[in-house]
């Protein structure tokens, strides 16, 4: 239980303790925001907001479009906690870092888990806007070694061995698809398999096909780390990507992948995104 990994003094326990001294609020959600979708955190009422080189032990981010701000408050009455900007491998963290905020979110008592982020899209039937439920990964640093969980197993967050063909949970999913029908989005809301890869380089044109074969809908460079380690310690996640560009194929293409590109369409989409997670908060049953 969540007291039971909480006794012994760790890091992250000391982090939890710590914020949890800093604010009444009891977070039953937490929150990842991806590049360009920080907004989200901005709708939360009665906000107590940290900055992450304020808060004990956490990492700093380091990327444009990144706020670096962890913040707490309610969405229609359900308590969150929101991560305004995440951490990635090519900033050269070690990877147990990056997920660190994921064992800080169980300690303080969160249960369900809600990650954004920009992808490129593989799959040639999906446009930029388009909003993408992920229902599964490609977690290609993990083929090389680099999993979140690599290393003596803490018996007290999970097994050694976790399952991850449920990571994405089939209701929450579902939850996705009625409220996005409601708002309207049916158009540009998909379903797929999001592949992380390292960067910070963008994929070559050969890298594209090859993951789009392997059966990749998406291509981005976080998320999955987290997801591992928040399933490690049970909580319920769920993932959503913004598809900011199309991932080049073909030789004959002018296209280049840019960041800047994926931030502009992050401000075009990101409402509809919010307005999608925010009512899907305020639907979500809790134990
Ligand atoms: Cl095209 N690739 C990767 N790896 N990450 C992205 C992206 C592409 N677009 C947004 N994020």
């Amino acid at each position: 239980s969540t007291l039971d990994i909480r006794r012994k003094g760790e890091k992250c326990s000391a982090t939890a303790d710590w914020l949890l001294t800093q604010t009444a609020v009891r977070p039953l959600v937490g929150i990842v925001c991806g590049s360009g979708l920080g907004g989200l955190a901005d709708l939360l009422k009665d906000q107590v907001a940290f900055n992450y080189r304020d808060i004990p032990n956490f990492p700093q981010s380091t990327v444009h479009g990144h706020a670096g701000r962890l913040v707490f408050g309610t969405l229609k009455g359900r308590p969150c906690v929101c991560m305004q900007g995440r951490f990635h491998l090519y900033e050269g963290y070690p990877i147990q870092k990056i997920t660190l905020p994921m064992r800080i979110f169980k300690l303080m008592g969160v249960e369900t888990v809600i990650l954004t982020n920009a992808a490129g899209g593989l799959n040639q039937d999906y446009k930029v806007g388009d909003i993408m439920i992920i229902k599964d990964h490609l977690n290609m640093p993990g083929f090389a070694g680099n999993n979140p969980l690599a290393g003596p197993n803490d018996e007290r967050f999970g097994v050694r061995f976790p399952c991850m063909s449920d990571a994405y949970d089939r209701e929450l999913q579902q939850l996705a698809v009625d409220v996005g029908t409601e708002l309207g989005y049916r158009d540009f809301l998909r379903e797929g398999v999001y592949c992380v890869l390292g960067g910070p380089s963008f994929e070559t044109i050969a890298e594209c096909r090859m993951l789009h074969k392997l059966g990749a809908d998406a291509v981005g460079m976080s998320t999955v780390h987290e997801v591992i380690v928040a399933r490690h310690c049970g909580m319920r996640v769920f993932a959503l990507s913004l598809i900011t560009n199309q991932a080049v194929m073909d030789y004959d293409s002018e296209e280049k992948a840019n960041h800047e590109e994926v931030l502009q369409t992050g401000k075009q989409r990101a409402e509809q995104l919010e307005r999608l997670v925010s009512t899907m908060v305020t639907r979500i049953e809790y134990n």
